[in-house]
């Protein structure tokens, strides 16, 4: 069976995390969260920003000694048990799933509005569909459309940051925290969408050259450059438009420049950078989650389909396709409020395992430096913050989350016994 290959560069990595990362979070996403924190939206972006990367850290650190493809999974499976990596990356797929529906959607609005006779959800399939098949046909090619998709989506916020300054109205920035804090984490919890993708890099390690340095350096960079662009994009979108105007849109920013700016053009290129984002977030996400059920099926812990490669085009066909299929669907149930909460859900979970799959790295001693105190309290941090951001979450989130871990636990139970000794 043909392998994957080893094609991207330190480059094409932090642009696969950067893909994976800014799109509807902050085209769609943010707009929900300032109606709950008010101004003090942009404080949830930086507590947000802030438990993502406690759980980079953990991801750059076990990254740099579990190479390979699977992330997440592999972390879990090789530092606390092969039980916890199986759950772990059951969460993982389902969070990103319904990441991949909820960006679909985010992306339909976005073209629905430029587009007015087109239809939502068909648009939100057909956006899928279009980009699994790209998927199937090689990540190098996938890569290089990201990069360009990354560059565009950087250019535009830049733009909307640098021309949306001098219309800040500072009184808008009055009433800071309506809500105090409550509104402030549930704001946190919810924005918390937006950092999601950094850990892909790690998911894709096999087809990343010298992943060693490059795994963890991608995921730093990447998280650096979107967390500055968030805390500018958000200072300047609450600084302009009052934020009770921002709750209830499904294009905030462009609602920013027609309310404050009054640019057409600027509007024109930030829908255009909104549906460019939401594509770059929608490809990266199928490359994760197809190498993470790449690695599982490998190992026989899911069916053995997911873990074949096409002959010509070294990629894992098969699981993509299923994946591609299966995120199709679920724009047809999905509310985009709702399938934010429940991706948080089990991101946090699964984020969860990785800062303890961390913790218990370390107690092995099997880390350089170690003895590291920050080695050591950020892990702890990273667990305690995404237990704290669950509790913030919907109900329904939990009641999806919970009952998707339940029919993981029992897929577990029922898989033949020899796929287990196989692994
Ligand atoms: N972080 C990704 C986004 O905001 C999922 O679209």
């Amino acid at each position: 069976m043909a392998r994957l290959k080893r094609t991207l560069n330190l480059f094409d990595a932090t642009a696969l995390a950067i893909g994976a990362i800014i799109g509807a979070g902050i085209f769609v996403i943010s707009g929900v969260a300032a109606g709950l924190a008010g101004p003090a939206v942009i404080l949830a972006i930086m507590l947000a920003g802030t438990v993502a990367s406690f759980t980079a850290f953990s991801y750059a650190k076990l990254a740099s000694r579990h190479p390979q493809e699977g992330g997440s999974y592999v972390f879990a499976k090789r530092e606390v048990s092969h039980f916890a990596g199986f759950m772990t990356g059951w969460i993982w797929l389902f969070a990103n799933v319904v990441a991949g529906a909820t960006v679909s959607l985010g992306l339909a609005s976005y073209v629905v509005a430029l587009f007015h006779q087109l239809p939502l959800v068909p648009v939100a399939i057909s956006s899928i569909l279009l980009l699994t098949l790209l998927n199937v046909v090689g990540i190098k090619q996938s890569s290089i459309f990201n990069a360009v998709l990354v560059l565009l989506k950087l250019c535009a916020l830049a733009l909307f940051v640098i021309v949306g300054f001098s219309h800040i109205n500072l009184a808008l920035y009055g009433h800071f925290a309506p809500d105090g804090i409550k509104g402030i984490l549930g704001a946190t919890a919810l924005i918390f969408f937006a950092y999601t993708g950094f850990g892909t890099p790690a998911a894709a390690a096999g087809e990343i050259k010298d992943p060693r340095h490059n795994v963890p350096r991608s995921i730093t960079l990447a998280l650096v450059l979107s967390s500055v662009v968030y805390v500018l994009v958000g200072v300047v979108a609450v600084g302009i438009i009052p934020y009770q105007k921002l709750a209830d849109s499904g294009s905030p920013l462009t609602d920013v420049v027609d309310y404050g700016i009054k640019a057409y053009w600027l509007k024109l290129f930030v829908s255009f950078a909104a549906i460019v984002a939401t594509v770059s977030v929608l490809l990266t996400t199928i490359i994760g989650v197809s190498r993470v059920s790449y690695a599982m099926g490998k190992d026989g812990v899911l069916p053995r389909l997911f873990g074949k490669t096409h002959k010509k085009f070294s990629t894992p066909y098969l699981g993509i396709i299923v994946i591609g299929v299966t995120m199709a669907v679920l724009p047809m149930f999905g509310d985009l409020r709702q399938t934010a909460n429940v991706t948080n859900f089990g991101s946090l979970s699964a984020y969860g395992m990785v800062n303890l799959s961390a913790i218990l790295m370390i107690k092995k001693g099997r880390m350089r430096g170690a003895k590291h105190l920050a080695h050591v309290v950020i892990p702890v941090l990273g667990l305690g913050s995404c237990i704290l951001l669950l509790c913030f979450l919907s109900i329904y989130s939990w009641i999806i989350g919970v009952s998707w871990t339940a029919a993981g636990l029992l897929y577990y139970y029922i898989i033949p016994r020899h796929f287990k000794e196989k692994a």
